[in-house]
């Protein structure tokens, strides 16, 4: 956060030098103190080697909490959530719009989708206390992975107990040193973890730009053997959808394996919310792995990858991930599954999403904000450019009754530091109004131009 700070000098900015400053010093003074050494044997071995909380990484984040106090802001991060988080959520008794859940269709907390998770505890207990190799199958862990695989158009599909843990386990597991792996440069860190635990040379290429990556696929691609293209359906940070046809045929054309990430897709993207492939009217066969959360839109926690059936048949039998960790519980993949059924059911939810997000950003057009590459979908970012700008604004906007979170260095750049919101179904036009003039008015106050 304090490297990156220097973009941005100019005179709204100050908050950020004078965080610096104070970092700097706090992490000055505590090195003064720690300065002690033991020596076991001849090396010498400084305190914050064998103690985590002199540790620099775990003093600076420090430093960064107190310089926030000192500044008179409060620490937006784990607000605590008193009620189901949907449109509205509740804080410390009080109601808040809320943009700061991924619950696209509102399902979580939806009474269907809790009843199943309540009927499969009833039947299944809590959890299935091993792996599925070892403790076996529940009928409805099988019955979720049908319906996504159906949903994908692919012949089967594999659930894990995390979404972040499906991406670092399958890339981890499928690619290895003699492979590659071209990624998106703002690929989800789950799949630079899975690129990074595969040991394959690892090429990111520029935002979205196809033809760049057609190119470093034609330099890199002929010295591997297996290569993967790494897209996501909508990206996390901005919102925005890459032509995914194009990666297709890079896809077809340099003989690689295409996975997407449609953490953010599902349900968005797409007349019935099935994701990008609906979107741009693929086949399953287009992509070689569907991978997909069942956090957001499926009102859960696990995630997924659908795909051929030799594929899924080797996941399930060899991928750490899944072979070394629980079963997905069985309420939650009850709750996956009844979301899932809503969601096939009432395309209404993913036309009025649709319908929000698009309110959402042409009103924050309109007031000239900063949206970024926003391409209309449930996640609308508004930057703001320096991180204690953006705290400050969330601050601000918490008192107005409006919970959003910012998104800071390193998950973006400094001066792309944000608010992010995810627009859901279960917002209404007025709540929406309401928040772009408050984001509108509170920025240009924070700015000094009110
Ligand atoms: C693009 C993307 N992939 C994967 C994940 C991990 O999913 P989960 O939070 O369900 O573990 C996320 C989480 O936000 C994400 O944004």
């Amino acid at each position: 956060m304090a490297d990156e700070a220097s973009a941005h000098e100019d005179a709204p900015n100050k908050p950020v030098q004078q965080k610096r400053e104070l970092v700097k010093e706090i992490l000055r003074k505590r090195a003064q103190q720690n300065a002690s050494v033991v020596k076991p044997g001849k090396r010498v071995i400084d305190e914050s080697a064998h103690k985590f909380a002199l540790d620099p990484a775990v003093q600076a984040l420090r430093a960064q909490h107190e310089a926030l106090a000192r500044h008179g802001l409060q620490n937006p991060y784990f607000l605590v959530n008193e009620s189901i988080a949907r449109g509205v959520t509740t804080i410390k008794g009080r109601e808040f719009i809320n943009f700061a859940n991924y619950n696209y269709l509102g399902l979580s907390g939806e009474a269907t989708v809790s009843q199943a998770a309540k009927d499969a505890i009833d039947q299944y207990g809590t959890s299935v206390s091993a792996s599925r190799i070892a403790s076996g199958e529940r009928p409805v862990q099988a019955k979720l992975e049908r319906a996504l695989a159906e949903m994908m158009d692919v012949e089967d599909c594999i659930v894990f107990v995390s979404g972040h843990a499906t991406n670092v386990t399958t890339i981890g597991h499928l690619f290895g040193h003699s492979d590659v792996i071209f990624h998106d440069e703002l690929a989800h860190n789950s799949a630079i973890q899975g690129a990074l635990l595969s040991g394959a040379k690892r090429i990111p290429f520029p935002h979205n730009d196809w033809r760049t990556l057609d190119r470093l696929l034609g330099d890199f691609r002929g010295d591997h053997h297996k290569a993967l293209i790494f897209v996501e359906g909508v990206y996390s940070m901005d919102g925005d959808v890459p032509e995914l046809p194009r990666f297709v045929e890079l896809r077809n054309k340099h003989r690689a394996f295409l996975m997407i990430d449609e953490a953010h897709s599902l349900g968005v993207l797409g007349e019935r919310g099935y994701g990008i492939r609906e979107h741009f009217g693929l086949k399953g066969s287009d992509a070689d792995l569907w991978m997909g959360t069942l956090s957001k839109t499926l009102a859960s926690c696990g995630g997924y990858v659908a795909a051929g059936r030799e594929v899924v048949e080797y996941l399930k039998y060899s991928a750490p991930g899944f072979l070394y960790s629980v079963g997905i519980s069985p309420p939650n993949a009850a709750a996956s599954l009844a979301a899932l059924e809503i969601m096939q059911d009432e395309p209404q939810r993913v036309t009025t999403l649709r319908a929000r997000s698009k309110l959402f950003l042409d009103l924050a057009r309109q007031k000239k904000l900063d949206t970024g590459h926003s391409g209309g979908t449930a996640v609308i970012p508004v930057i703001v450019g320096d991180s204690m700008m953006s705290i400050a604004l969330s601050n601000a906007l918490l008192a107005r009754g409006i919970n959003v979170q910012p998104v800071l260095y390193p998950a973006v750049s400094e001066k792309a530091s944000r608010l992010r919101f995810f627009v859901t179904s279960a917002h209404t036009e007025e709540q929406i109004h309401q928040t772009v003039a408050a984001v509108a008015g509170e920025l240009a106050r924070l700015r000094g131009n009110a």
